[in-house]
Order: C-alpha cells, then structure tokens, then sequence
C-alpha cells in the first residue's frame, strides 16, 4: 500500500541576523523528521512552543521547501515532481490555520471565499457550479446556505473555524494538515469542531496530521503520536502505546504535566528552559533537563530506533 506521506530526514534552516555587529545564526526548526501518514488516519504532533511544529506543517502542506530531506505524498517525490504533478499534488493537501480570524480574506463573501481554490484548480467550472459547490461545503460544516453571501466578519470564531474547514474540503483533499485548529476557539465550541473534523474523516476518509499542545485533544482525535523536540521527532508511537508507557523522558515529562492525566508517572517537573535555537547543544538536546542524562546524552545525538511498538531516540529507552 502507498502512505499518503512519507518524509525522510525532513529538515528546514533558517539564517537569521543577530543585530548589526554579530554573524548570522542558523536555526534548525526542522532537523531531519521522518514519519508517515497512511490515508484516512491522524498523526497528532505535540511538542511545547519552538520545537519545529508549524515548520513541519509548512513542509508537508509545500507551503515553504524543505533545505534537506525527501517528501513523498501519494508516493510522488516532491522534490523531484514537474510543474503539472506539483499542482495535482498541492489539492491533495490542504492546511488549517489556528486563527480563522487571519485566514479569510475579510472583503471575500463566503461564496467567494469558498469558490476560490475551485477557480484556480479548475478553472472549467461554471460560476453557477462554484456555487453549488461552495453550498455542499457549508453544509457539510453544519452551516446553512445562507451563509454564502455573508462576509467573515459576521461570523463567531467557531464559524468561522467551520469556514476555514469547508474552504479546506472544496479540493476534496486527501489530508488535512491543522496547526492549533481549535486553540483559538472558545472552550465550548473547541468539542464541536473537533467533533465535525472527526466525521469528516469518517465520512471522507480524510487524513490528519493534527498539530496541538493539548493532550486531552491528542487523546481525542490521534491514531498515531508524533513528540517533537527541538525540531525532531524523539518519540512516535500509536496513540494508546504512548499514554500507556512513554518512553522518552520528555514524553514522561509532557504527560506527567498534564493535570488531567491522574496518577502522575514521573513526578520530575520539566526543568529549565528548551535550549536556544541559535546555541542548539551537543549529544541530545534535552540532555540539560533529561532527569536522567548520562554522560552519553551530552556527546552523541540519539536516533530514532524501534523499542517494543514505539519510535523513540534516546539512548536509554530500551
Ligand atoms: N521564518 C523563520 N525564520 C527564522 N526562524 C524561524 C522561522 N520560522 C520559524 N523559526 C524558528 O524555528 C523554530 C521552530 O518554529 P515553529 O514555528 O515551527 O515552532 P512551533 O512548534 O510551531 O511553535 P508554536 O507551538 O509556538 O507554534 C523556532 O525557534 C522559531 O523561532
Ligand atoms: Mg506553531
């Protein structure tokens, strides 16, 4: 079976000044991920502000191209994929921001909004049938047909969220890629979009890698389970392996922090800060507050090897 995706050592660096007098820096947000989504199912991607996550997204939705690293979608190289097979490829995935505030156009109706990737993609399409079209999307977010000679900003953050999802659907994608869909959102409208994203995938067989710092909603929505690091992946596992027994010291940490998460499995606090981007340090870099970091851990950078069904670098899992 061809996965969906497929990323190999995926990285991204970025040079950044540091003021006038200094030598550019270099940030690796994204420092070799390999992971894969097969279709229909949800990879959920947590990892604490800074580890690589919306670069991550950036990459896989051909947003912004990786500096190394191959990607793979519907098994076609993107690296290495002409102008046509490109354009087929950028309808098979679609991105969902956090702020539905900032992602529609506030001068666009919604029929226009909606009509737009079709206008681009397909450009044959009678305006009529955009039309129909965009009414369908609506619809299948739970908004009425009213909603398209409306514009953004007559909207509540939640419909405007189901907006933002209908637009995604309008290519009949095969993933969605979702950065902090619901972090913006009210609590109590966070249960229902999460809920319409679920039945999408059970309806359409849509595909999610799903980023969010939100445990209880990794429990909720994830098949899979990707930790991220300091732009690495250091712990992959299905869902239900990964609450049951992280195996990464940080993924203890992640859990451990959660308050809902009851009993506790490591009581050890995250101490100190992530290291700086620009001073990434040697061996691992959540050695400095790695409860138990070795002597190893400060020299040689772990890779990622299999222990029992889980992905996991570090070099005590085991
Ligand atoms: N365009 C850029 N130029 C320079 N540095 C960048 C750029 N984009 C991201 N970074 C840096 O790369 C690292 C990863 O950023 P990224 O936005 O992917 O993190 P994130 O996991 O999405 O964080 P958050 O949870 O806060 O959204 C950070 O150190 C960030 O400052
Ligand atoms: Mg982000």
């Amino acid at each position: 079976m061809t996965l969906l995706v497929e990323a190999q050592d995926l990285a991204r660096h970025y040079t950044v000044r540091r003021g006038l007098w200094r030598s550019p820096g270099t940030v690796r947000a994204l420092d070799g991920v390999s992971l894969a989504i097969a279709g229909g199912t949800t990879l959920a991607v947590v990892g604490e502000s800074g580890s690589g996550k919306s670069t991550l997204a950036r990459a896989v939705t051909m947003i912004e191209a990786p500096t190394a690293g191959t990607l793979r979608i519907d098994g076609v190289d993107v690296g290495q994929a002409d102008r046509a097979a490109l354009a087929r490829l950028r309808t098979r995935v679609q991105m969902v921001f956090q702020n539905p505030y900032a992602s529609l156009n506030p001068r666009k109706s919604i029929a226009a909004l909606l009509g737009e990737p079709l206008a681009i993609q397909r450009a044959t399409l009678s305006a009529r049938a955009r039309r129909t079209a965009a009414r369908e999307a609506l619809a299948r977010v739970g908004l009425g047909s009213a909603a398209l000679d409306r514009y953004p900003h007559m909207f509540s953050g939640g419909q405007r969220q189901r907006i933002a999802i209908a637009r995604a659907l309008m290519l009949a994608p095969a993933l969605v890629v979702a950065d902090e869909p619901v972090a913006a959102l009210d609590v109590s409208i966070q249960a229902q979009v999460l809920n319409l994203l679920m039945d999408l995938k059970d309806s359409s067989g849509i595909a999610y890698l799903f980023i969010t710092h939100n445990l209880e909603v990794v429990r909720h929505i994830a098949d899979e389970v990707a930790v991220m690091y300091f732009g690495r992946i250091v712990e992959r596992a299905a869902k239900r392996t990964l609450f049951e027994a992280p195996r990464h010291p940080y993924t203890q940490v992640l859990l451990a922090a959660t308050p809902t998460l009851a009993p506790r499995r490591t009581p050890t606090p995250p101490r100190g800060e992530p290291p700086s981007p620009l001073a990434p340090p040697a061996g691992c870099a959540f050695h400095g507050r790695c409860p138990l970091a070795v002597d190893r851990c400060r020299v040689e950078v772990p890779a990622l090897r299999q222990v029992g069904e889980t992905w996991v670098a570090c070099h005590l899992a085991g």
